[in-house]
């Protein structure tokens, strides 16, 4: 099996202001010791008011914390009110951008082809991409969520090259398992996390789809992410609410120190 560096990144969607935001990170870079980061890539996605604050506590202090952000335009610059561009993001040593996670998608209707030019945009800024992906719970009952996540990868790497793909990530969060404490089961998250690496393999190479890494995302707590993490094609975890806590999302990240 390739070699990939997990990667638990904390979504911390709309919570904390730039105060709670410094307090967090420097909480977390006290929880986690030298070799939880050689293990495991961490990174925090604070709301866009937080990253200048958040961008300088990790230098200053030298954490080796990456700063992630939730969301972006896919436009260099323009008149699109209220918008952030991805070069803005860049600026600000941000590594890792989500695009199309399914609160964006269903609350704000950003579609397939919006996810795909944001994919696009962010690795044009020099940014990894974290492109999410998950079926509703109608779509699982119906026994549709392998065409649902198919269709939606798929789509949102259209036009992207093998080397770019290799490198990004892909995040599988089943909807019905996000913020309402029901996670997929290791097997089924397992299972789905595999169609997802297949459908890299069938639209690339194998290569390309040994070295792409899969998180998975809904509820993942300090109790569930050993059984989760050590599924062969989860590579991580997308953690919104017990990433807001410093203590909760640090044991997460210690998810091989669990007996
Ligand atoms: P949750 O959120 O961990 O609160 O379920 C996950 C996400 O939305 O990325």
């Amino acid at each position: 099996m390739a070699d990939r560096k997990p990667l638990i990144s904390g979504n911390w969607k709309m919570h904390h202001n730039h105060f709670e935001a410094i307090q967090t990170v420097q909480k977390l870079s006290y929880e986690l010791t030298k070799e939880d980061i050689e293990e495991v890539d961490v990174s925090v996605h604070p709301p866009f008011t937080d990253l200048r604050s958040v961008q300088t506590v990790l230098d200053a202090d030298k954490i080796p914390i990456l700063l992630g952000a939730q969301h972006c335009h896919f436009e260099d610059k323009g008149a699109f009110t209220g918008e952030v561009a991805p070069n803005m993001l860049a600026k600000l040593n941000v590594d890792l951008v989500i695009a199309g996670h399914s609160e964006r998608r269903q609350v704000f209707g950003e579609t397939d082809e919006e996810v795909n030019a944001k994919v696009k945009a962010i690795l044009a800024a020099e940014m990894t991409p974290i492109l999410c992906c998950g079926e509703t719970l109608e779509e699982r009952e119906a026994g549709t969520a392998g065409e649902r996540v198919t269709a939606q990868v798929t789509a949102g790497l259209k036009g992207v090259k093998a080397e770019q793909v290799a490198a990004m990530v892909i995040a599988y969060e089943p909807i019905w398992a996000i913020g309402t404490g029901k996670t997929a089961t290791p097997e089924d998250a397992q299972e789905m996390c595999a169609t997802v690496r297949g459908v890299v393999a069938d639209l690339y190479t194998k290569a390309t789809a040994e070295s792409v890494r899969i998180q998975y995302g809904g509820s993942v707590k300090p109790g569930n992410a050993p059984d989760l993490m050590a599924q062969p094609d989860i590579d991580g975890a997308l953690v919104g609410g017990a990433s807001l806590d410093a203590v909760d999302f640090a044991r997460i990240v210690q998810y091989r120190n669990a007996v």
